[in-house]
């Protein structure tokens, strides 16, 4: 080839890397996410490799002769973060928290360097703000701690040459798009300056035992790294979810070494900062319209917490030849599938329809225990009849309307019974497990078992139906 290719399209997404530009990128199939970088040509051959995260020592041991034991952790001062961590930060980890611009990862980072039981100082390097603008936050957030130190710095090798000197407990970087290694000629925020970041952090929070949690900002526009590209790398992804005009805020465990990943905690954005709410259905449920059309409730499990949620459909007559489908919180596909069920089995007309499909309180939905729920909302906002008050329901729907059993239901309905809901829409082959382990039924909900989309509705519209027929 005539033209001496010293450039590279790397994804801003999953890091995939092509001679040319693509619109697609064929590693993760995002659009418009393949950025041109300059390939690093700084680094000396002879230095320690940078993308196969850290090295350890050279001594090759049998797995009987490793001792086994709790890696030492420390409280981050929030309860609920320490459950989603696992139990509270392990020392000398990576942890990188990820989201949107503004949604208050730096809040909660500056409330944790001041909470956090870390035995020693905390060290906070920002790159977004200055030392001024920080004392501000922590004004407002009544913060005035002397175990906290600041520094501005933004090049990974004077960093890395502070945390050696000063050895923190912990230490917060804010954020590892601000960062850049000298080693490396491209941009900061470029995705191998990013990677670079990062495995040059993993190693020295190992090699130093210092636990380091990384901030990254995710953005939709390519053009700055997001964090997809380091989730491979560090130890605990945590994404911070959540609309930020909104007061609510979702903290999410996506990948964890050590400990169970799926945790979800809540927050709320409050003028004092961010406060853990312990009691998210509360909260989600508080303002549910009762003896409506196109509302139902169901229990999700998010980690190894229930959370009670309440899914809402509106369906009106279509303008148009193919009717839109709109979902927030849900998987469009998952929805599509669902209302073709329900036109296959009700010849309900549905195509004729618009639809609405939204989860309250901007939670995100992937459980397919929640598929009867999403059916039921709908199917009430098309015949414009509430649901059975007082009534969770619960399952999964198959493409034929059977009702398929779902998992853990027993902490389900304890979830529920707290709420006061007083009887629960189940699928059958639940039966059997949920009868045998219950012994103790007072207080619980009544149970009414399924095994057709025809069966629940059945009973979800039963008496309202009778009201109905003038
Ligand atoms: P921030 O932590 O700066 O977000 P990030 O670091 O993720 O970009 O949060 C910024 C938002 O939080 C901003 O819109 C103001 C709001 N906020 C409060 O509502 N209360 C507070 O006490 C603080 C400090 C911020
Ligand atoms: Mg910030």
């Amino acid at each position: 080839m005539a033209k001496k290719n010293n450039t590279l399209f790397v994804c801003s997404s999953c890091g995939y890397e092509s001679s040319g530009w693509l619109g697609r990128c064929p590693g993760c199939s995002e659009w418009n996410t393949l950025v041109e970088e300059r390939v690093a040509t700084a680094t000396p051959p002879s230095q320690k490799p940078s993308r196969g995260g850290w090295t350890g020592d050279d001594a090759v041991v049998s797995l009987e002769d490793v001792r086994s034991g709790e890696e030492p952790r420390f409280s981050s001062g929030l309860p609920e973060l320490d459950r989603v961590l696992g139990g509270g930060f392990v020392t000398g980890s990576l942890v990188l928290v990820g989201g949107d611009p503004g949604i208050g990862k730096s809040t909660l980072l500056l409330q944790v360097s001041h909470l956090a039981r870390a035995k020693g100082e905390v060290l906070y390097i920002s790159g977004e703000e200055s030392r001024s603008q920080i004392r501000m936050r922590a004004e407002r957030l009544g913060i005035a701690t002397s175990h906290i130190t600041l520094s501005t710095q933004t090049s990974f090798e004077a960093a890395a040459s502070i945390l050696a000197a000063r050895k923190p407990a912990l230490c917060i970087v804010d954020s590892v798009q601000t960062m850049y290694s000298e080693e490396i000629t491209s941009a900061p925020g470029s995705v191998s300056q990013v990677r670079e970041v990062t495995a040059g952090l993993l190693r020295l929070a190992k090699s130093l035992q210092i636990t380091i949690v990384l901030v990254g900002h995710v953005t939709k526009d390519g053009a700055i790294a997001g964090p997809r590209v380091l989730e491979h790398m560090v130890d605990t992804v945590l994404s911070f979810e959540g609309e930020s005009s909104g007061a609510f805020r979702m903290l999410r465990a996506i990948k964890n070494r050590f400990g169970a990943a799926g945790e979800l905690a809540f927050f709320e954005m409050t003028g004092d900062g961010l406060t853990e709410v312990r009691n998210a259905s509360s909260l989600l449920l508080a303002d549910r319209p009762m003896n409506v059309p196109g509302t139902a409730v169901t229990a999700a499990l998010e980690g190894t917490r229930p959370i009670l949620l309440e899914i809402q459909a509106l369906l009106t007559p279509s303008g148009y030849s193919a009717p839109q489908r709109l979902c927030q919180g849900l998987d469009r596909g998952r929805v599509g599938m669902l209302l073709a069920v329900l036109e296959k089995k009700f010849s309900s007309g549905i195509n004729n329809f618009d639809a609405y499909v939204n989860v309250v309180g901007g939670v995100k939905l992937t459980e397919t225990a929640c598929d009867l729920a999403i059916l039921t909302a709908v199917f009430s906002s098309l015949r414009d009849i509430p649901v059975r008050p007082g009534t969770l329901v619960l399952g999964e729907v198959g493409l034929t309307g059977e009702i398929r059993p779902v998992s853990q239901i027993g902490r389900r309905l304890t979830e529920a019974a707290r709420f006061g809901f007083t009887s629960c829409i189940l699928p059958g082959g639940n039966k059997a497990g949920l009868e045998r382990t219950r012994e103790n039924t007072v207080g619980m909900p009544e149970r009414i078992y399924v095994d057709t989309v025809f069966e629940a509705t059945d009973i979800l519209f039963a008496p309202s139906r009778k009201g109905n027929t003038k």
